[in-house]
């Protein structure tokens, strides 16, 4: 389990951020205990009638409850859908058997879908509620860190094929986020760990001052210090909101959040999902994407080490594991990312500043083989 905090613990007031997108906008409440006030916010949203539940046996069992109880409250009718926990159920199966319980319990146009879970549970949800009747409600009750700094903010939905992950999916925006912080207390340590890369990579892409605070009170943190812990949640999610508002559909800027990830998802892949899980290979992506950079002559050395210390001091590897040069750069092409065979990286230039370039294969080679000797 993560540590629960050694610091004082002070009540933080609700607050949202606006994910502005014209007539799809939508709020992101942060309030820690505002788990049982879901209903209450679902009302405030005009919503009443039926409400499906998405989660997993392990969120049925923390929080289902209080969620059920808070729902009972406003007056909702409730139906809990379970999924096995975990990557491998985000899958058309498990998306079929949502769709057959809402057939069989009759859920109409004007129902809501709550998920109540990490990301594999949010992207699910969204994706059987974009589908469902061609498009019913979602609410996203993020449980995971990663879930509330980056994947319930943007409408990014979908499901693993066997041919690729995330390859199934939809754009589809909720209609709210709910993030209780205090749900982050249950997390398991290395899920919480995980969830930590996301946040640094928002202080490397977009945001000096947040990357300093970030340098300054990471030990707090880690120890879940409620008032850095609040100010980090809410400022990711400023961040990714104001992302989003600007190109919703990843034409140009939206790029920028795959910082990290092109190397990232390389190792995820190549360790056949089982060496590291997400935030690690990010937290691996990070550092040597800015080494890269560096090896090409875009930041200066000083920047490379401020990304491996911050990454490092969250618990999270920074070094390649073994590997050859064919196998990665392989890896990497086989990515969305790859726009006409060109693989499109996000580079630092700076802390907070980041730019997208195509990657020539040549140089990527002498860097590697700088890396290889490093490293040795
Ligand atoms: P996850 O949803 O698998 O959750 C990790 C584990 O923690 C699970 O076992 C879960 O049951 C458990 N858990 C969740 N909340 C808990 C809590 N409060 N207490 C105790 N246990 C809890 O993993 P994740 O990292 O949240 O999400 C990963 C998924 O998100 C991947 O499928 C990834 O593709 C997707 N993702 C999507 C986006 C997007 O923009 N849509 C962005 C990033 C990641
Ligand atoms: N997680 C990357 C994005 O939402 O675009």
């Amino acid at each position: 389990m993560a540590k629960t905090s050694l610091s004082r613990s002070v009540v933080q007031k609700p607050e949202r951020v606006r994910v502005g997108l014209g007539k799809r906008s939508y709020d992101i409440i942060l309030n820690p205990g505002g788990l049982d006030r879901l209903g209450e916010y679902l009302l405030d949203l005009g919503f009443s009638g039926k409400v499906g539940i998405v989660t997993n046996p392990i969120l049925q069992g923390l929080y289902g409850r209080r969620v059920e109880r808070s729902l009972k409250k406003a007056g909702f009718q409730r139906h809990t859908i379970s999924v096995p926990d975990g990557e491998q159920a985000k899958n058309l199966r498990w998306i079929s058997h949502i769709l057959d319980e809402l057939l069989a319990q009759r859920f109409e146009r004007q129902s809501v879908l709550v998920a109540l879970g990490g990301g594999v549970i949010g992207d699910m949800t969204g994706f059987a509620a974009s589908i469902y009747q061609r498009g019913i409600p979602f609410v996203q009750v993020a449980t995971t860190l990663v879930a509330q700094v980056d994947s319930s903010v943007g409408g990014k939905t979908g499901v693993n094929h066997p041919l690729g992950k995330n390859m199934i999916g939809a754009f589809y925006q909720p209609a709210l986020v709910l993030l209780d912080t205090q749900t982050l207390r249950t997390l398991p340590k290395r899920e919480w760990t995980a969830g930590l890369a996301e946040v640094v990579k928002y202080g490397m892409i977009a945001d000096p001052k947040f990357f300093g605070f970030l340098e300054s009170r990471i030990e707090d943190i880690i120890n879940m210090d409620d008032t850095s812990l609040h100010h980090m949640v809410k400022r990711c999610c400023e961040i990714k909101a104001s992302v989003v508002a600007k190109d919703e559909r990843e034409s140009g800027l939206r790029r920028i959040l795959n910082y990290g990830h092109t190397i990232g998802h390389a190792l995820e892949s190549l360790g056949q999902y089982k060496q590291y899980i997400h935030g690690e290979a990010v937290g691996i992506g990070m550092v040597q994407e800015a080494d890269l950079a560096n090896s090409l002559g875009l930041c200066a050395e000083k920047v490379v080490a401020r990304q491996r210390d911050l990454v490092r001091r969250a618990g999270l590897p920074t070094n390649l594991p073994p590997l050859n040069f064919g196998d990665l750069w392989g890896a990497m092409l086989h990515d969305k990312k790859v726009a006409r065979g060109r693989i499109h990286c996000v580079l630092p230039k700076a802390v907070g500043k980041v730019t997208v370039d195509p990657l020539d294969q040549k140089a990527v080679k002498t860097w590697f083989r700088q890396v290889e000797k490093h490293q040795a």
